[in-house]
């Protein structure tokens, strides 16, 4: 006798009635973790208003905007400078923590501005700023995500010089530094995927959302990614020191993170996020293998200082296979247009990681026995 047939009712409450989170994740955490939740995060200081640079454009016209930024376009440092902090100060308003200009009220005709200005150089770091290669074209998703998968495992970031400098050469002070600069790049991460699921559907929304579920510890506040990330700084004493380090961190250490806010604040991109955060993704398991030997290398064996990466090494190859098999699994169909933006969307990934491995190396070996670096990425 055949068991009798659940209804479709019966199926969809049978695998949605039990809770996604744990047994114990609804209850206080154990005292370390309540401890370290104290801490606001991501580790910012409150906004105190704008930059007087930027404070100035964006009281200026249209016109004057562009004229100003096509002045600064003979001079890659300046240029890069201008447009990468200030876009890194507009994007803390859309991630909306405290270091944004208004996230605690709102204003209006400022707001306007801001978003002008958010367009403005957002438009300069597309047309002058993100050249990618040539892009081959695809007959659909599928091609497109074979060949996603041979540029994440090939393209010139994933075995940029910077990490294996990391691994066999960098002092424990450069290894610092670097991790700082890491925890920057990183502490918003669970925001950008978050950022990401929004207006995708079927299988790249489950991938996304999947992602998302992992980067927020599957609901338990220890396995936060972020968490992982205090825990770093508890054990290095590094809170004070990252606050004041911030006003230092160099422009260039802020290509990944804008190119990837830039996609995902603009819906007409998201095919275009979906396969930049693909790539980016991809190379974490080849960085964090070699940041890990450099540490090892130098004497930091404290598993407090490395689970971040110990972690990220087992769980983003299966992060970056879940997301080519969503591109593959999607339905309907991809149209030209959006297999052409999630090719696209790799190639930036790849073209502004390159850009920034290449600055960081020479920013890490120009340190002057560890000694703090001005706002311009220089020894002070
Ligand atoms: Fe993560
Ligand atoms: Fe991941």
């Amino acid at each position: 006798m055949s068991a009798p047939t659940k209804t479709a009712s019966e199926s969809a409450i049978k695998q949605q009635e039990p809770s996604s989170l744990s047994a114990g994740s609804l209850k206080p955490p154990a005292d370390g973790t309540a401890r370290l939740y104290e801490r606001y995060w991501p580790p910012v200081p409150k906004f105190e208003g704008f930059d007087a640079e930027l404070v100035a454009f964006m009281s200026a016209s249209a016109e004057e905007q562009q004229a100003l930024l096509a002045r600064l376009r003979g001079d890659t440092e300046r240029h890069g400078r201008f447009v990468h902090r200030h876009l890194a100060e507009v994007y803390a308003h859309w991630f909306g923590y405290r270091d944004g200009a208004f996230t605690r009220h709102t204003d209006d005709a400022a707001e306007e501005a801001l978003f002008a200005t958010k367009i403005r150089l957002e438009r300069e770091l597309f047309d002058h700023w993100s050249i990618s290669d040539a892009e081959p074209k695809f007959a659909d998703q599928f091609e497109a995500a074979d060949y996603l998968d041979v540029v994440a495992a090939t393209n010139p970031g994933v075995g940029h010089p910077l990490f294996a400098y990391l691994r066999d050469e960098a002092t424990r002070e450069q290894l610092e530094r670097f991790l700082q600069c890491e925890l920057i790049r990183n502490e918003v991460v669970d925001d950008e995927v978050a950022l990401l699921v929004v207006g995708l559907q079927g299988m790249q929304k489950a991938v996304a959302a999947a992602n998302l579920w992992d980067e927020v510890g599957r609901g338990k506040l220890e396995n936060f990614h972020t968490y992982w990330l205090r825990r770093l700084l508890e054990a290095t004493d590094g809170w004070d020191a990252l606050y004041e380090y911030r006003e230092s961190h160099p422009w260039f250490a802020k290509f990944t993170s804008n190119m990837n806010a830039a996609l995902l604040t603009r819906p007409s991109r998201k095919m275009m996020a979906y396969g930049c955060f693909l790539v980016f993704e991809s190379w974490v398991e080849p960085h964090f293998v070699n940041i890990l030997d450099g540490l090892t290398r130098v004497g930091i064996l404290d598993d407090e200082v490395r689970i971040y990466f110990t972690a990220h090494v087992k769980i983003d190859p299966r992060h970056s296979r879940e997301l080519s098999d969503g591109l593959r699994l999607q339905r309907p169909l991809l149209s030209d247009q959006e297999v052409r933006d999630v090719v696209h969307g790799a190639h930036l990934a790849s073209a502004a990681g390159r850009r920034q491995f290449d600055h960081m190396l020479t920013y890490l070996k120009s340190m002057n026995g560890g000694k703090p670096m001005n706002r311009e990425g220089q020894s002070a």
